[in-house]
């Protein structure tokens, strides 16, 4: 039988404190469209999913859930049970959402809560037209208690790879598809987010975004610059409930079978490995931007 397996961030479900000035930011400011409002909570979606971000009203701000499409190959009912084996409780949930008819809902280790699904249904919104208007949501980074248990959690239980660190305890880098990262945990005493990645196009589309964000009232934070894991061309900047949002473009591809990522210009050493890296740019730019105090 198949082995678990996560194959994609597919949505994250906001706290906010200001609901609507959220789903202003993600209209207006992201391009993101209105799906569906239900019970004051607003779906949104960048084209084809139904919703790749969630706001729920809320007296505090924060992440509510991580939503995780699953490769199919398993009923949910086979997914539950090796997690059940690995010792993991999970509880599958019908009819509790727009579009998922049935999920998985479990937590990390960290605390967080996850729903994994296998299908969600599609919408026909499409693209925004005005706005940054991203390609999609890329990776979440979150600091974790339990940092280790929650690293072989979603390497063993969801069936991530690990790609780089950056030192040996602080930045761990996982994928569960050719994307450098799609999760990135931050060791921590407590769990929270670090920041969210939303993919851009290109260097021009980078460029461009931070002429929209600074107009409309979201100075950028840090960057443009390279990272060195990932090799991703990023800049940040706080959405209106000061969440750190990263924007960024050219993120290495890791080939699995190979253990590499694709050769580029850029990189240190070919071929490229997973390892560890001691800063976080590659063109040596400062990083001013203090998250731990976010
Ligand atoms: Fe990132």
């Amino acid at each position: 039988m198949s082995k678990v397996k996560v194959f994609r961030l597919a949505y994250v479900d906001f706290y906010s404190k200001n609901a609507d000035i959220m789903v202003e930011y993600y209209t207006n400011a992201m391009g993101y469209r209105i799906s569906e409002e239900v019970d004051g909570i607003t779906y949104l979606s960048n084209a084809l999913d139904h919703h790749n971000i969630v706001i729920t009203p809320s007296d505090k701000k924060g992440i509510r859930r991580y939503g995780y499409q699953l490769d199919g190959k398993l009923t949910l009912e086979e997914v539950q049970e090796q997690l059940h084996v690995l010792g993991i409780n999970s509880i599958i949930k019908v009819d509790v959402k727009p579009a998922i008819s049935r999920l998985i809902e479990l937590q990390d280790p960290a605390g967080n809560t996850l729903e994994l699904f296998t299908e969600m249904d599609q919408t026909n919104v499409g693209f925004g037209i005005s706005g940054v208007v991203p390609h999609k949501l890329g990776h979440v980074a979150f600091y974790a208690k339990n940092f280790q248990n929650t690293i072989e959690f979603y390497r063993d239980a969801l069936g991530f790879d690990f790609t780089d660190k950056i030192g040996e305890s602080f930045a761990n880098f996982l994928t569960c598809n050719t994307e450098h990262h799609v999760l990135n945990i931050v060791a921590s005493d407590e769990t929270r987010l670090h920041h969210i990645a939303f993919q851009l196009k290109d260097a021009s589309h980078q460029y461009a975004s931070s002429d929209i964000l600074a107009k409309q009232g979201y100075p950028i934070l840090w960057g443009p610059s390279r990272h060195t894991a990932g090799h991703n061309i990023a800049t940040y900047h706080y959405d209106p409930e000061q969440n750190v949002v990263e924007l960024y473009t050219d993120m290495d591809i890791f080939i699995p079978e190979l253990g590499i990522f694709e050769p580029r210009p850029w990189h240190e050493e070919l071929p490229l490995k997973p390892k560890v890296w001691e800063s976080l740019s590659a063109w040596g730019t400062e990083f001013v931007l203090d998250l731990a105090k976010v």
